[in-house]
């Protein structure tokens, strides 16, 4: 028997090597590499790969160039999936013969989130739902259990790329689901599925089986402990898009978030409840992510943070406490805890307020979390309000970004935040002077209180 033959392949970046080694020479991560079995007729591996990687690219594999301007440009029609949320994340619905993964932890909700997407969508188009994780009759029971209307959806149980192409050849969906892509396998690569290069294989010849058929398809991928999906970082590079399911602090809720997209934004958030009855949009973001009880307790303020092409309000919450060891915390859930530290040098080298010797938590309520700089200013507010003990009223709201030198500087969208804050109720706005607008003291009930300098904040509290 011919001996199989063997080659190291990187799962972060893919790089192959000849023999194992430590440490990766083009990405330098160490312990990456992996054995690969190729099988002994010819290297289907790295012919499917490469063909995938060419498939986007279609029009040149018959050695053909044109103009750009002359390119013909199918009029795409793209199918919405029932959810708006979901639509939005990808850009405004399903684009045909693109492939979407949607990653998340187990019990993220992935299997939960597509069997709703491809009933809701089954109404008006032909969908195929193949599942490899779960028996056919579970996902049967599910989608009684959520009432969904199964009647027109498509469905099998099975684990091979090929046989899974040859079933949708026959089918012809218009969107596929495979769930999911870490238990799948191509036949004549002889590693064990989950492995390297059946992740791999198997998704490069679904990418080219889409872009040759039109056909959506849906991929599901599993992350793993250290929060990157599990499998080759190729697999992100030969998807169209790449979504992400996280569950917060906050069990309840699921924010979908758009990482790589090649026909839309990137960064818009889409927000699901999970109850018993599945998955639910929610419209309103704002009304949930805002603690809105009556009493008013120092340390907590609202902001509104800018997420993809909205804007969403959310409350930060602050603890200062005196340290009861010699080594105070610094603690930050849902915002960047570098930024926490060099906002307390800040606050103390330009105001002169030091938090030296005291405890600093920071959370953001419903388990959000904020990155950008336009949560500084309420951060900073939040923390006076925390270590005066004197309570900021739940009407006002704040947001800007604080510099090195304690100057505040205006953040994007300035006006599309105070609109949001108006319309939520909100009576002050604290914003960077930069941000307000002009000749203008308030806009509708909302007062403006423009600021220049951190100090000006702490004479605030
Ligand atoms: P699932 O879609 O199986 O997760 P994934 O495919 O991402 O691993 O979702 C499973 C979780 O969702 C499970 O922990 C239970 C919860 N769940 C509900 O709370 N309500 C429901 O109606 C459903 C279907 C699931
Ligand atoms: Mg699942």
């Amino acid at each position: 028997m011919a001996k199989a033959k063997v080659m190291y392949v990187c799962n972060q970046c893919g790089a192959e090597y000849a023999r194992w080694q430590g440490q990766c020479r083009q990405c330098g991560e160490w312990n990456t590499i992996e054995e690969v079995k190729l099988s002994s007729n010819a290297s289907p591996a790295r012919t499917v790969t490469r063909a995938a990687s060419l498939a986007g690219f279609a029009g040149v594999a018959d050695g053909k160039v044109e103009n750009l301007s002359q390119v013909q440009i199918a009029q795409t029609v793209r199918m919405p999936t029932g959810y708006g949320e979901f639509d939005r994340v990808l850009g405004g619905g399903i684009v045909p013969g693109s492939v979407v993964l949607i990653g998340g932890n187990p019990g993220a909700g992935k299997s939960t989130l597509l069997l709703q997407t491809v009933c809701m969508l089954s109404s008006s188009t032909k969908v195929l739902y193949i599942t490899g994780e779960e028996s056919l009759e579970q996902v049967a029971l599910r989608a009684q259990r959520l009432s969904l209307p199964t009647a027109q959806v498509r469905i099998g149980a099975e684990t091979s790329i090929d046989n899974i192409i040859a079933v949708a050849l026959q089918e012809q969906p218009a969107v596929l689901v495979v769930d999911s892509i870490q238990v799948m396998h191509v036949n004549d690569v002889d590693s064990a599925p989950g492995s390297v290069t059946q992740v791999r294989e198997s998704a490069a010849a679904l990418t080219q089986f889409a872009k040759r058929t039109g056909i959506a398809v849906f991929l599901v991928g599993h992350v793993t402990k250290e929060g990157s999906l599990a499998g080759p970082k190729v697999l992100e590079h030969c998807v169209d898009c790449s979504v992400l399911l996280e569950a917060g602090n906050d069990m309840r809720f699921r924010t979908l978030r758009c990482h790589k997209n090649r026909f839309g934004a990137v960064n818009e958030i889409g927000v699901f409840a999970m109850t018993d009855k599945g998955l639910h949009e929610i419209k309103n973001p704002s009304a949930i992510f805002l603690n809105r009880q009556e009493k008013v307790a120092p340390g907590s303020l609202a902001t509104c943070v800018w997420e993809g092409t909205r804007p969403l309000l959310v409350e930060l919450q602050c603890l200062v406490d005196l340290s009861q060891y010699g080594n105070p915390r610094r603690l930050s859930l849902g915002t960047d805890g570098n930024r926490l530290a060099m906002l307390l040098s800040v606050l103390h080298r330009h105001a002169g307020i030091q938090l030296g010797d005291q405890d600093v938590f920071v959370n953001v309520v419903g388990g959000v979390k904020i990155d950008g700089t336009s949560a500084d200013v309420p951060l900073i507010l939040a923390l006076l309000s925390s270590f005066t003990e004197r309570p900021i009223s739940r009407t006002t709201i704040a947001f800007g970004e604080i510099g090195l030198t304690g100057e505040i500087r205006p953040v994007q969208s300035g006006l599309e935040r105070l609109n949001e804050a108006e319309k939520q109720g909100f009576l002050r706005a604290i914003v960077p002077y930069d941000n307000a607008p002009r000749n203008k003291s308030k806009m509708g009930n909302l007062e403006i209180i423009p600021v220049r300098n951190i100090q000006e904040l702490v004479d605030l509290v």
